[in-house]
């Protein structure tokens, strides 16, 4: 058997489809980069930040050529830029256009022409929804993947087609539900996006769900669940328990909290703990119709 050389060109492709077949869609350089700083305004063009410890603290001293902070053990995780790190402001910004928006259409409209989220600089598309806007169902996600943001729309890769066969086994399609994501721009090489990050991005969301006004929410995964349902719990213990999600005019809407279907894909011993959380839901919009033909 000969060893593998990575200048032989057969050994490359293989280990390029052992990659691919990993998931593996990022290449990465040895040295961080720092994206932030390569899409922040320049000086002049900056708003204002509220942040001016941050933006007044001493640069650290230049490392000698060659040398690799990270070498040190105790090397300090390098300082995002002041100017990427969203803040308050930014957050404020994004309620008031959520808040200011009377359709989907121009919420849509509102988050494109909206700066104030890093992501949004890394994405190749804002990842706004899929589905019936007059939809009883509304499923929201976490954050779009690589497939989503190549396609600008959520739930289209791997996970996405497992959750049309679960919407399927209760009778539902794409043409019955609405799925939207909490964060609408797809975090670099599918990072856990940050609470800073959620914070400016809630906004948006909620002003979604009042606007489509479903009767009942599904929360996909724990990242939804605690940003809509204001609760630290985890996923395993939310699941399958009924909760409200309360939108800003005081809609009281059911949600159900359950598995994202990513991890179902990684754990399928616990798809049987979603299908009855399907179940559940189906059961709900057969009584909720029946209340409505009983005029309740
Ligand atoms: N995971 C999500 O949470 N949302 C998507 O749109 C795709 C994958």
């Amino acid at each position: 058997m000969t060893a593998a050389s990575p200048n032989n060109p057969v050994d490359f492709a293989d280990l390029l489809a052992f990659y691919a077949s990993a998931g593996v869609d990022e290449a990465l350089e040895d040295a961080p980069v720092n994206r932030f700083a390569e899409a922040a305004p320049k000086p002049a063009e900056r708003m204002p930040t509220t942040t001016p410890r941050e933006s007044s603290a001493p640069e650290p001293p230049a490392a000698p050529a060659g040398f690799d902070r990270r070498a040190l053990p105790d090397a300090p995780a390098p300082r995002p830029s002041t100017s990427a790190v969203p803040d308050e402001a930014q957050a404020a910004l994004a309620r008031q256009l959520a808040n200011a928006a009377v359709s989907l259409d121009e919420l849509r409209q509102h988050m494109a022409a909206f700066e104030g989220c890093n992501l949004k600089a890394t994405a190749k598309n804002l990842v706004f929804a899929d589905g019936n806007p007059q939809a009883a169902v509304m499923l929201v996600g976490e954050a779009p993947g690589r497939d989503e943001d190549i396609e600008g729309l959520p739930f289209v890769g791997r996970s996405g087609r497992l959750l049309d066969r679960m919407l399927a086994a209760i009778g539902l399609d794409r043409g019955s539900v609405y799925i939207a994501n909490v964060i609408p721009w797809r975090p670099p090489g599918n990072r856990t996006p940050t609470p800073h990050e959620t914070e400016i991005c809630r906004p948006f969301i909620e002003r979604q769900i009042e606007l489509v006004n479903p009767k009942v929410l599904i929360n996909l995964g724990g990242p939804s669940a605690k940003t809509l349902l204001n609760t630290s719990e985890g996923i395993l213990r939310l699941r399958g328990n009924w909760r409200v999600h309360t939108t800003a005019s005081g809609i009281a809407i059911p949600a159900m909290p359950t598995l994202h279907p990513a991890y179902l894909l990684r754990t399928p011993a616990h798809k049987k703990l979603a299908w009855r959380d399907f179940l559940e839901v189906k059961a709900k919009l057969r009584a909720l119709s029946s209340d409505d033909l009983a005029g309740n």
